[in-house]
């Protein structure tokens, strides 16, 4: 008869050992809850691929945005659902813009709170792609001053950090110039450095109305099999003064998340976007699986992959499942 002399089950047998042990914590400190923010007044429009996320008008974000405070959730990611849509996305940098708005407003009432504010051009274009478009695809170099505006008006508007997500070549290096020469030193800059052109993406379109209008974003976003580039994409964005790197998605794109942790010491961001907020809720719906549960389980999957930061639609109700325990 064998015995086994190394018995792992020993550490597991109740559940004060298993606290004892336990290697990784995901903590209301770690979230982040994206917002969709629209005009007009008293509006919470429901996004059907997604119970529980609404677009809001300003006064009704407010609500929210207190209600984030008392959870403790540190920052919230800004999304602006803007009244005209043009070729140039002008409502992206319009200081009277819909991002604009709401970051002073909320500056003014919760001083607090982190104001993440995404920079991009594609739900402010009236075609829907991520810059300025010439013969049917986005020109980078020209796009980089829109972006650059854009930074540095969300930043005047009293945006605490600014998250580019467009996918062009050497913007980071063009925000951080634009925002140096207007003061704004101080504002650091969190790159959407590895975004891949995922169809995860979908409910988010619906949610902010940026379906692109022709084609799709596989010339600028990356293309899903690729690991190593992942890393040239990082080191890139490094190297221009990104101060946080964000993999997005994330449950595909674990092993990338864990290979940028293991590459680099600047903080990693994990995105946990429309699409797979909307598994968890489509099923749990249907009483397939248990929603606390799994969602919890990918989370914290996402913090022991190496992920600091995560962007998440269930900030809110992970920070109660969290706090509840
Ligand atoms: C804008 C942007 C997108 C997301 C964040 N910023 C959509 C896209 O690239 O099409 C997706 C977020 C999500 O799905 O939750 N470029």
């Amino acid at each position: 008869m064998y015995y086994p002399v190394i018995r792992p089950r020993r550490l597991r047998l109740s559940d004060n050992m298993r606290r004892l042990v336990r290697e990784n914590h995901l903590q209301v400190d770690n979230l982040i809850y994206p917002l969709f923010v629209t005009g007009g007044r008293n509006i919470k429009t429901p996004v059907a691929a997604m119970p529980g996320v609404y677009n809001l008008s300003i006064d009704l974000l407010l609500e929210e945005v207190a209600a984030v405070q008392t959870l403790g959730i540190p920052g919230i990611l800004l999304f602006g659902i803007p009244d005209y849509k043009d070729a140039t996305g002008t409502g992206a940098y319009d200081e009277n813009g819909i991002i604009q708005k709401a970051a002073r407003t909320i500056k003014d009432k919760y001083p607090d709170i982190l104001i993440i504010t995404d920079v991009c051009l594609c739900e402010y274009t009236d075609h829907g792609h991520c810059g300025i478009v010439q013969d049917g695809d986005v020109v980078n170099d020209a796009t980089l001053e829109l972006l650059a505006r854009t930074a540095v008006s969300h930043a005047r508007s009293g945006a605490d950090i600014v998250a580019p997500s467009d996918m062009m070549d050497g913007r980071v290096q063009a925000i951080r110039k634009a925002l140096d020469s207007e003061g704004f030193t101080n504002i650091p800059i969190m790159s959407y450095g590895i975004k891949y052109a995922s169809a995860f993406y979908g409910p988010f379109r619906e949610a902010a109305g940026s379906a692109p209008q022709f084609g799709d974003r596989k010339t600028y976003q990356m293309d899903p099999p690729n690991a190593r580039e992942a890393l040239r994409e990082a080191e890139q964005d490094i190297a221009e003064g990104a101060d946080i790197i964000i993999v997005k998605p994330a449950m595909a794109y674990m092993d990338v998340i864990a290979a940028v942790r293991e590459k680099f010491a600047t903080p990693v961001a994990a995105y946990n976007v429309s699409g797979e907020y909307s598994m968890i809720k489509a099923a749990a719906h249907m009483g397939w699986i248990d929603e606390a549960k799994t969602a919890m389980e990918l989370l914290t999957g996402m913090k022991r992959a190496g992920a600091d930061i995560i962007i998440t639609y269930h900030a809110p109700d992970a920070a109660r499942w969290i706090n509840s325990v």
